[in-house]
């Protein structure tokens, strides 16, 4: 609900109040983020505790209250304010200082806010208002729009910006962070989630310090390994079940900047949006810029609360695909089983033994196309290597088919390797600066997707394989950082080209699933999320490193979104031995698949992929949709533990890991979370019952076996529902 209660405007989701106020200076003040308040004017109250501060000199105050010393909503920097600005615009006075001030607002009922060339929340069937608040610097003619939605029923706010030029002359926007919000508390750690190829998103957890700040930001082209565009600010006490935590998750693809810093009044900013750095975008007169959609959520129930938040908007409000509400198929990807080493033979073969083991998706990776038989050449040239594949991609679709499997294509579109048809053809479509010979990343250039005509050719190539064949599915990868940016503001440019492209072809082809990918998960995004439900999660598919890796994407991200595919033992990215239980129970927290040569398999192991593949279709729903409570973090010891409970509470699987196998000791009890403690849950293997209550308050004593990375999973269900599935058989 939005409420505008004299100079003060609320936004007020399930839980929470969005506060800020208008001063009769026209500044917007930020007032309250956090737990709900009542309906009233607090325009008095703000600020009070800010006007004994010394800083400018009090004709600049507004309202007594100088605006350095304020805790402000989308502040600038130069004039009364110089901390850090969400915004700066060069004007055509050659100078960066401006002063925006209210003008009006709009309240958009039953609407949410969207960003133009760029995705964004969507209402679905939520209860959802926009307020528009317009600001005004006379002084050069520039208008920006804040925007705001609230949703009833959710704790989440959504933001951006919107700047017109509305002088006769150029400006440039030289940074424009979609919210900036004021904190005026200092005891507040930041989390963030920095990485590398094969170990993505690492949760840190550090103090802003006073007079400091902490930048979770990242230039590398797309969202990247290096940094996940969402970070949450929390109290000092607060943990996975309890405490105040807020998050900020930006939906956008590019380079990307959040920064928490502390003034010297121990005020906190916290910043997101495109990074400025590298940025620069013109505005001609009467241009407008839209800035990416910031989703602002915040628990008082800890970071377990806050993901519970993210999960239900970013399920059921940002993927714009029909496979976003649906169960995926279990697959199988040849990757790791063959690399590029394949026939026709070899997939069908792999196909036929797949079926036998209840899969249902065959996806062919990289390799079908062109020359390709290493990374050295080929992208760009989609059509497909009949030395390998004699009846094309239609008559193995077909084949696959037949087969009783549906049949998945992996493409990287944005590239091209200079050994290629196409770059031979187009050798200026791909990014390169005058003078410099472009610098190669996995032996390949990337397209310059800024250009209509490179993008049209994307949209084509990919559709025409599309139309040729049965294909269901499409794995979209993206495996090298953009270098040799030729203009500053390029990479939000590129960035857009893409969001066309895949715009173009969910649109043109809405039955397929889209899978992102980027070297792993380079690109683990909710932008890339609008166009695909699951992405890729890290090439990096070791049972023990997926605790951590899968854990902390959790955090924000569902496990609807999160792939995890059973592969071989040893790992072939670690080199660790673990039991194929251990594999499948942690890539049953996500969207399950195998990648591996299953021919290779002997029969009992077939036996038991078989069992894991019938057990997996019996939990994926309650996985895709149910409600994530992590009890135990690998970041923090031996264990690691989650859960996902349906949302009537009827149903809940239960995963725990002992990474380390000790002897002589004792396991330490479990409590389970979640649950409602009035029903009597059975678990479904041993047909054991407890109450919820029992569940909660005093767990259950993990039987690990003597071994290292040793699991187990379990299935509770309300009692008198209880399934037949035996899951231990194959242990
Ligand atoms: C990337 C992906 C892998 C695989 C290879 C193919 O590394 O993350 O899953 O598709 O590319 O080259």
């Amino acid at each position: 609900m939005i409420i505008k209660n004299g100079n003060t405007f609320h936004l007020q989701g399930r839980n929470i109040s969005y506060i800020f106020t208008v001063s009769d200076a026209g500044d917007l003040l930020h007032y309250h983020f956090g737990g709900k308040l009542g309906d009233k004017d607090y325009s008095a109250s703000v600020g009070n505790e800010f006007r004994k501060l010394i800083c400018f000199d009090g004709d600049n105050a507004l309202d007594g209250i100088y605006s350095e010393t304020a805790i402000r909503e989308y502040p600038e920097y130069g004039h009364t304010d110089l901390r850090s600005p969400a915004y700066t615009v060069e004007n055509k006075y050659g100078n960066t200082i401006t002063r925006l001030k209210y003008k009006d607002f709009v309240i958009k009922e039953n609407e949410t806010a969207s960003v133009a060339g760029m995705p964004s929340v969507y209402k679905g069937d939520k209860a959802a208002q926009t307020l528009e608040i317009t600001l005004f610097d006379e002084s050069i003619g520039l208008e920006a729009v804040l925007s705001y939605t609230v949703f009833d029923e959710q704790d989440v706010i959504l933001r951006s910006t919107r700047f017109v030029n509305k002088s006769d002359s150029d400006m440039t926007l030289e940074s424009a962070y979609s919210a900036s919000v004021d904190f005026d508390k200092r005891d507040l750690d930041i989390v963030y989630f920095p990485g590398a190829w094969c170990r993505e998103r690492e949760f840190v957890r550090t103090p802003i310090p006073f007079g400091g700040k902490v930048e979770a930001s990242n230039a590398r082209g797309g969202s990247g390994h290096a940094m996940n565009p969402f970070i949450m600010l929390c109290g000092k006490d607060t943990n996975e079940k309890h405490g105040e935590v807020y998050g900020f998750s930006l939906i956008y693809s590019g380079n990307h900047s959040s920064v928490a810093e502390c003034d010297q009044y121990g005020n906190i900013r916290v910043r997101q949006g495109i990074n400025p750095f590298g940025f620069e975008y013109k505005l001609a007169s009467g241009d407008v810029f839209y800035t990416p959609q910031s989703v602002l959520a915040y628990s008082s129930d800890g970071f377990g609360g806050l993901s519970r938040e993210m999960h239900d908007i970013y399920r059921e409000n940002l993927c714009l695909s029909k496979w976003a509400g649906k169960d995926r198929p279990i697959l199988i990807n040849n990757w790791e089983g063959t690399y590029f080493n394949f026939n026709e033979e070899k997939i069908l073969s792999m196909a036929k033994k797949a079926k036998e083991a209840g899969v249902e998706l065959f996806v062919l990776d990289d390799g079908w196309f062109g020359k390709r038989n290493s990374n050295k050449s080929s992208l760009g040239d989609w059509y497909v290597n009949k030395d390998k594949l004699p009846s094309g991609i239609e008559g193995l679709a077909k084949k696959i088919n037949d087969e009783g499997l549906s049949f998945g294509l992996w493409f990287e579109p944005e590239m091209a390797n200079p050994d290629s048809d196409l770059y031979r053809e187009h050798p200026d479509w791909i990014i390169s600066v005058p003078n410099l010979t472009p610098a190669l990343g996995r032996n390949q250039y990337m397209l310059d997707l800024s250009r209509d005509d490179v993008c049209d050719f994307i949209v084509k190539s990919v559709s025409d394989i599309l139309s040729c064949a049965p294909i269901v599915y499409v794995k979209w990868d993206y495996n090298r950082m953009m270098a040799d940016m030729p203009c500053k503001g390029y990479n939000h440019r590129y960035t857009l080209g893409l969001y066309k492209v895949l715009d173009a072809l969910i649109r043109k082809f809405p039955d397929v699933l889209f899978e992102g990918c980027a070297a792993g998960g380079g690109r683990f995004d909710a932008g890339m999320l609008a166009y695909s439900p699951q992405i890729w999660t890290s090439d990096n598919t070791d049972a023990i490193a997926r605790l951590k890796i899968q854990y902390s994407t959790s955090i924000c991200y569902p496990l609807s979104t999160i792939s995890a595919h059973v592969t071989e033992s040893p790992n072939h990215m670690v080199h660790r031995d673990t039991p194929l239980k251990t594999r499948a129970d942690v890539a049953l927290a996500g969207m399950f698949g195998y990648e591996l040569d299953i021919t290779k398999m002997t029969d009992d192991e077939i036996g038991s992929i078989k069992d894991i593949t019938e057990f997996c279709k019996s939990v994926r729903t309650l996985v895709r949709t149910g409600d994530l409570y992590r009890l135990q973090s690998p970041y923090e010891g031996n264990y690691c533990s989650w859960q996902i409970v349906s949302k009537d509470k009827s149903e809940a699987l239960v995963f725990g890991c002992r990474i380390l196998n000790t002897t002589n000791t004792k396991e330490s009890r479990l409590t389970l979370d979640g649950l409602s403690p009035e029903f009597e849950y059975t678990d479904t293997v041993t047909g054991e019952t407890y109450g919820g209550d029992e569940l909660m308050n005093r767990g259950i004593v993990p039987d690990y076996e003597e071994i290292d990375f040793a699991t187990f999973v379990k299935v509770l269900k309300k009692q008198n529902n209880a399934s037949e599935v035996n899951y231990e058989v194959f242990r």
